[in-house]
């Protein structure tokens, strides 16, 4: 049952969850009990094993348009500080499965910061990705500076940040923002159709790629490589590893059971 306001749940398909933002009347911004309720529901789907993979998604239209700026209005410079929106950000940034964020339309500021925080974004060709928080004099607070320049690169990160310019679904392929451009009707069923594929693997080799590959934005080359190292060799420790070396042996499809 949904108990939440600003957030819908779907049911649990093949080990993925499906987060709905819910607030069509304000192109999904981002309120506080948004994003409060989007920690909660990930905090629930990190001790529910049943839970393998997360798909965040918005409407056919509209992704999410940022901060809610009526709220943030009501903030002065304490408020800011002792705003508990940085924790909520915190547990998508811990969160240990993967996260693909179905785009369409406006993935704006906060809106464009949640998508970076996924681990994939798959987009419709609708989709427009942008940071314009500098046309209401302020900057990017979600990692929007630091993400972003990562992912598309400094000249891109800075027009986008330093101009407000937005860019469209072909331009964030190209970038690397983005892994897919689809039919906007489509997205969300492609990003479930792949967030289940991913399902599909054994959850503790999903745990340590994911965990590795977001270390290469932490670490330098020799650090990251050892820690990849690591994890590879835990991964000789699981029941999944012998059943995914004897099924390809055997010819079948292996059946993991995430131990
Ligand atoms: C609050 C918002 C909103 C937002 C839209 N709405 N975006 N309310 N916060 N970010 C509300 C509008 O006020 C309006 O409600 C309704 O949603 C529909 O929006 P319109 O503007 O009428 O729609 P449209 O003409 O289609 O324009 C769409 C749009 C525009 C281009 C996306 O809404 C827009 O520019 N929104 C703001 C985008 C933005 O600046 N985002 C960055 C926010 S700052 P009413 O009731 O008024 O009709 C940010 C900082 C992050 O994200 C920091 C993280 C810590």
């Amino acid at each position: 049952m949904n108990t939440y306001q600003d957030i819908l749940l779907g049911e649990i398909e093949q080990s993925v969850l499906t987060i709905s933002l819910n607030r069509p009347e304000f192109h999904n911004a981002l309120c506080n009990n948004l994003l409060k309720e989007l920690a909660q529901a990930l905090d629930a789907a990190s001790s529910n094993a049943d839970i393998k993979c997360v798909v965040i998604s918005g409407s056919e239209k509209v992704f999410a348009a940022g901060a809610d700026i009526k709220e943030m209005a009501k903030l002065d410079a304490i408020g800011v500080l002792q705003d508990t929106r940085p924790q909520y950000w915190d547990t998508l940034r811990k969160f240990k499965k993967p996260i693909i964020a179905a785009v369409n339309g406006y993935a704006l500021g906060g809106g464009c910061e949640l998508a970076c925080h996924a681990d994939i974004i798959i987009a419709g060709s609708n989709a427009k990705f942008g940071q314009p928080e500098i046309n209401l004099g302020i900057m990017p607070g979600a990692g929007g500076t630091q993400r972003l320049i990562r992912t598309v690169g400094k000249s891109l990160a800075m027009k986008m940040v330093l101009a407000g310019e937005v860019i469209d679904a072909e331009t964030a392929l190209q970038s690397g923002l983005i892994a897919e451009i689809t039919q906007p009707e489509a997205t969300l069923e492609r990003a479930t159709k792949l967030a289940q594929q991913i399902a599909g693997k054994s959850a503790i080799a999903i745990q340590l790629a994911k965990q590795a590959l977001l270390e290469s934005f932490e670490t330098p080359l020799e650090t990251g490589l050892s820690l990849e190292r690591k994890a590879f060799t835990i991964l000789a420790a699981s029941e999944d590893r012998q059943e995914g070396i004897q099924a390809f042996m055997e010819k079948r499809k292996a059946v993991f059971k995430d131990v």
